[in-house]
C-alpha cells in the first residue's frame, strides 16, 4: 500500500522542548500516522497528515466496550545522529497477537513499519538528542470506530501513530523505587486479557496504583488472581529477581505481558552465562530470601523505564530493603548494556537496532 504524505508548512512546525524537561508522554509532534479500517476494503489509505484531533461517534464501540489496543517502543537519535529502531516488528508482531485476542482485525506489518518510517521522516527533528537519556517514544494505537451499542466485534476500526519526544518514565530517573506489594487488586486473571496489550489492562490498574502512591510508594507489585501468592509483574513492567545463585522471572502463562525488554534481558543474561529461571515464584520466597541475605536486586523491565531499580517491597505491614535501597550492579550493566545498543554506542549482535 502506497503512503500518502500530508505535512505542515515550516511555518507552521514546532520545535521540541528542551530535552531536560520532556517528562513522559505530555507533548507531541507535528504529524502521525492514520490507517482506517473496515470489513469491506479491509486496511487502507493509510497516510501521514499533521497531528491534529479526530472526529468519532459518540457511539463509537471503543468509548463503549473498550476494544483498544496500543503498543510502546521508541527511536533514538545515535551519536552519528542517525535514527535508531528498537526492535520495531517484534511490537508490531505483538499488537497483533493483541489483535486476535480482543476480535480486531491484524495489522499489515509491512505497510505500517513504512508507514513509521514515513512518519518518522518527516518528524526526524523531534528525536531528542542522546545526551540526557530521551528518546522519541512512539505509540501505535489501535481502536473500534463503528457506531453501534451491540456487544460484538466493530466492523471499522482506526489504526494511529502518534509520537512523543521523553525524558524519564519516573520521576525517580534511572532510581530504586517503593514498591507495595499488592492483595488487594489484581491485574489480571487466567483465561483473561493480560497478556493482550489493550487499554482495559491499564484502567484496571489505576485505583491500585493511585492507593500505593497516597501511601507513600511509586508503583505496585502484582500478585496472581487465584492464590494472591505468585508474583505477576510490576507497575506497568515485568520483574526480575536476583538471588545469591540465580536469576527468576515469572513465566509468560497468559496473565503477563510478553515484554520485549523482557526477552532482550533474558537474551543478555543468557549470553552473560547467568543462570536464568522463568518460573513461578511467591512473594514469601522473596522475603525469605531476603532474610537469609540471598536477594541482592529486584528491578522491573519495560519500554518506557528499560531497567527500574526497586529498592523496597512492602508486603502486609512488612517492609524488605532490597540492596540497601540502591541501585544494584546487574539493573545498571543491563540498563548501560541495552541502551548502548539502542543508542547506537556499542555494536548490535542481535540485529535488534534497525
Ligand atoms: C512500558 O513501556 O513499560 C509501559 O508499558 C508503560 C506505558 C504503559 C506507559
Amino acid at each position: 500500500m502506497e503512503i500518502k504524505t500530508q505535512t505542515l508548512p515550516p511555518s507552521q512546525r514546532r520545535t521540541r522542548p528542551d530535552d531536560q524537561q520532556l517528562g513522559f508522554g505530555r507533548i507531541f509532534t507535528d504529524h502521525m500516522l492514520v490507517m482506517p479500517f473496515d470489513a469491506k476494503r479491509g486496511w487502507h489509505d493509510p497516510e501521514v497528515r499533521p497531528y491534529a484531533p479526530f472526529s468519532l461517534d459518540p457511539a463509537a464501540m471503543v468509548l463503549h466496550y473498550g476494544q483498544a489496543i496500543f503498543e510502546g517502543l521508541k527511536a533514538y537519535r545515535g551519536r552519528d545522529d542517525g535514527i535508531y529502531l528498537f526492535r520495531p516488528l517484534a511490537n508490531l508482531e505483538r499488537m497483533n497477537r493483541s489483535a486476535v485476542r480482543m476480535c480486531m482485525p491484524t495489522l499489515p506489518v509491512d505497510t505500517v513499519f513504512a508507514g513509521l518510517k514515513a512518519l518518522l521522516k518527516v518528524d526526524g527533528d523531534w528525536v531528542p538528542s542522546a545526551d540526557h537519556g530521551a528518546s522519541l517514544y512512539i505509540r501505535p494505537t489501535m481502536v473500534a470506530t463503528e457506531a453501534g451499542l451491540g456487544v460484538r466485534p466493530a466492523q471499522e476500526y482506526l489504526f494511529y501513530v502518534i509520537l512523543s519526544p521523553v525524558g524519564a518514565y519516573y520521576p525517580e530517573g534511572f532510581n530504586p523505587v517503593k514498591i507495595y506489594v499488592t492483595d488487594k487488586y489484581v491485574r489480571a486473571v487466567p483465561g483473561g486479557v493480560g497478556e493482550a496489550k489493550t487499554a482495559g489492562n491499564y484502567a484496571a490498574s489505576i485505583m491500585a496504583a493511585v492507593e500505593a502512591q497516597q501511601a507513600g510508594y511509586t508503583q505496585v507489585l502484582w500478585l496472581d488472581a487465584k492464590e494472591r501468592r505468585l508474583v505477576e509483574e510490576v507497575g506497568t513492567m515485568n520483574i526480575f529477581f536476583v538471588f545469591k545463585d540465580r536469576i527468576v522471572t515469572p513465566p509468560l502463562s497468559g496473565t503477563i505481558l510478553p515484554g520485549i525488554t523482557r526477552d532482550s534481558v533474558l537474551r543478555l543474561l543468557a549470553d552473560w552465562d547467568l543462570p536464568v529461571e522463568e518460573r513461578s515464584i511467591a512473594i514469601d520466597e522473596v522475603f525469605a530470601a531476603n532474610e537469609r541475605g540471598e536477594l541482592q536486586e529486584v528491578f522491573g523491565t519495560g519500554t518506557a523505564a528499560v531497567i527500574s531499580p526497586v529498592g523496597s517491597l512492602h508486603y502486609r505491614g512488612q517492609d524488605c530493603q532490597i540492596n540497601q535501597g540502591k541501585i544494584g550492579e546487574l539493573a545498571l550493566k543491563l540498563f548501560n548494556e541495552l541502551t548502548a545498543i539502542q543508542y547506537g554506542r556499542k555494536a548490535d549482535p542481535y540485529g535488534w537496532v534497525i
